[in-house]
Parts: C-alpha cells; structure tokens; sequence
C-alpha cells in the first residue's frame, strides 16, 4: 500500500520538521509513506526524513526545465532538493488555476523524463457523476496521462479523487472506488491510489479493495495521530 499526505497550503518549513521528525519515528505498519508539503518546506521535509524509507513529493511540478514561468517549479529543481515525486493534476489546480488535460499531460510528461515519481490525479465532479458521465471524464483524464507516460508507467501512480469527496467528508462506497479503479486499470496499468475524505475509520475497507493500492489523504494527513493510523489500517486490510 502506497500511502501518500497531500498537505496543501498547510505547514511550513518549522512545522513540516517537527512533523517530520515525529513521522520518523511513528508506527507505519507495512506502508509505503510519501509526504507533499508545499514547495517552501520540501527542503526542511528531505532533511527531516534522510537516511529513511518515507519519500518527499511536491504538489506540482512545471513541464520546462527553466524559463520566464513565474511561480513555477521545474522537475530538475525538485531532484536537486532531494524531492522524488511530485503529485500532478489535482482537482484543486484543474479547478482554481486553469490545469487542463493537456497541461497536466505535459507535466506527467517532464516529470517523469526527469526521473520523478509521479501522482497524476483524475476524478469527476458530483454534476458530471450525475449526468452519467463518469466513464467518459475518467477516459479522457486517464487516456491523457497514458498518451504522456508511454512506456515509463513504473514511476506513475494515479489518484481517483471524485471531486465530491474531496475535503467534504463524503467518501465514495468501497464498490464505488473500486469500480473506478477497474476502469482506470483498464486504460492504464498502474497502482491506483483513492483519494477524498480518507480517514482511519475508513482507511481499512477502501484499501482492502482489489484494485485499491493505496491512499492520498489530504485532510487527515496533517495530524500525525491520524496519519500514521491510516498507514497502519491500509496495510492491514
Ligand atoms: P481530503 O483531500 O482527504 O481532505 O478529502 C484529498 C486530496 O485532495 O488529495
């Protein structure tokens, strides 16, 4: 079980080390742990966790290697930091900063050109879901970063993160996340991760579905308490 914190715009660089330095000696159980801080605490997170099995990711990564991109972050930047992955594609950038299929494919793209692990996320809103269109938005989504990963799916994860459970306390059915990671699996052959409103109370049952390889917990991964026993219950199930 791959178990993935996606922290947002939480924590920065004094709490990220403190967190961190806990994380390290936290009970993980089985799991294989990443942590996202934002781009301003990756260097105190690789610093807190050298020398351990727990990665670093950041929460996005630019498709140039450098250029006039203001605000943007290049994948040889991120190696150079120690970082080993980086999560592309979340809804929140596809719905607050204009993320289209095709500049997240991009980003898939260098990414993985440069060595990185990467989290490409896909999911439906609750209107599309109820328009009967699930199937169609999670082809296309997945198709797009299939079209970009080639043949390099062995450093490629992809999140299904339906919009309507992100951050709302809604979580889709075990049946429902494991129906979508058929059809993901279907398109592309790689781990597929849930994501939205995972907590411990139901980190076990989604994780212990067959084609559930892990988890990106947003929400409950910025508590360690809470964190580390979504990693512990995952690898139980
Ligand atoms: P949540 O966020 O766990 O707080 O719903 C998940 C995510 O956005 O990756």
């Amino acid at each position: 079980m791959l178990i993935a914190g996606n922290w947002k715009m939480f924590k920065g660089p004094e709490e990220t080390s403190e967190f961190c330095r806990a994380l390290r000696d936290a009970d993980l159980g089985d799991a294989d742990v990443v942590v996202c801080p934002p781009y301003a605490s990756l260097a105190a997170a690789v610093t807190a966790l050298a020398d351990t099995e727990i990665g670093v990711a950041a929460q996005n990564v630019h498709w140039a290697a450098e250029g006039p991109f203001t605000g943007e972050v290049s994948a040889a930047m991120l190696r150079e930091l120690g970082v080993y992955g980086a999560i592309v594609g979340h809804s929140e950038r596809r719905q607050y900063f204009g993320e289209t299929d095709e500049t997240v494919a991009r980003r898939v793209r260098a990414a993985l050109d440069a060595g990185l692990f990467v989290i490409a996320c896909v999911g439906e809103s609750e209107e599309e879901r109820e328009a009967g269109q699930t199937e169609l938005i999670l082809r296309l989504q997945v198709e797009a970063i299939a079209d970009a990963a080639a043949d390099r799916g062995d450093n490629l994860a992809v999140a299904y993160e339906p919009i309507w459970a992100i951050g709302t306390g809604r979580t889709a059915t075990p049946q429902l996340a494991q129906e979508a990671h058929l059809l993901i699996k279907s398109i592309l052959d790689v781990p597929v991760l849930y994501g939205g409103s995972v907590k411990p109370e139901n980190a076990a049952e989604l994780c212990g579905q067959s084609a559930v390889d892990g988890a990106l917990v947003g929400g409950a991964s910025l508590d360690l308490d809470s964190f580390a026993e979504i990693c512990r219950r995952s690898s139980q199930s």
